[in-house]
């Protein structure tokens, strides 16, 4: 189940920067330990980042970068899950965007922060080619704070990257 939250008044188009999908962690989610599985958690991240970048382009998407995804917490099975999605940057054709998992037991209401992440989608044509996307402009001390947080992570991947390459081309 996808809910869309409205725009934000830094939306420069009539466009939502902001989704939240919310569901039941079903037993066929299921680890080993009885908790649920990364690879699930890892699912509805790209699936909420999907959302959240083709709603905000218009265009559909693809994930070019998932960065330091961090489980906090297991997800208990049968607890309801929400994965929220935020756009916190715009280049050219990329959109980055910042994923928080929360679970909890429906019946107390109490959730917790499970999961953290940035995800980088690119928007392309139906060929696959990058395509240019709404900038968007943060309008909030809060907002501008995300901005920098992925301005930074931007360019700590750099160092990863190319740290990456001397092994993969040693
Ligand atoms: C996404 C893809 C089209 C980009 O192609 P490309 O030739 O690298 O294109 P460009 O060099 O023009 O880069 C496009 C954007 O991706 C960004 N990008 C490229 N590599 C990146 C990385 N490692 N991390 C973050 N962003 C990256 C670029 O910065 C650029 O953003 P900008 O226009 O906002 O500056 C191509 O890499 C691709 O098809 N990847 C596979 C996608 C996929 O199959 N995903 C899984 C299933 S959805």
């Amino acid at each position: 189940m996808a809910s869309q939250i409205p725009p934000s008044s830094s939306a420069p188009h009539n466009r939502p920067r902001e989704i939240a999908l919310r569901f039941l962690a079903e037993p066929l989610d299921a680890n080993f330990g009885g908790k649920v599985h990364g690879g699930a958690v890892m699912k509805w991240i790209d699936q909420a980042g999907y959302a959240c970048a083709s709603s905000w382009s218009g265009q559909y998407a693809v994930t070019v970068y998932v960065g330091g995804i961090r489980f906090y917490r297991p997800i208990q099975i049968g607890h309801l899950v929400e994965v929220r999605a935020k756009l916190i940057y715009t280049g050219r054709t990329s959109m980055h965007i910042a994923i928080d998992v929360h679970s909890g037991d429906s019946r107390t209401g109490q959730f917790t922060r499970t999961t953290h992440c940035i995800v980088v989608f690119v928007a392309v044509d139906p060929q696959g080619k990058p395509v240019q996307v709404p900038t968007w402009v943060s309008q909030s001390e809060e907002d501008l704070a995300l901005q920098n947080y992925a301005v930074k992570l931007m360019e700590l991947r750099k160092g990863i990257e190319s740290e990456m390459a001397r092994y993969e081309h040693p």
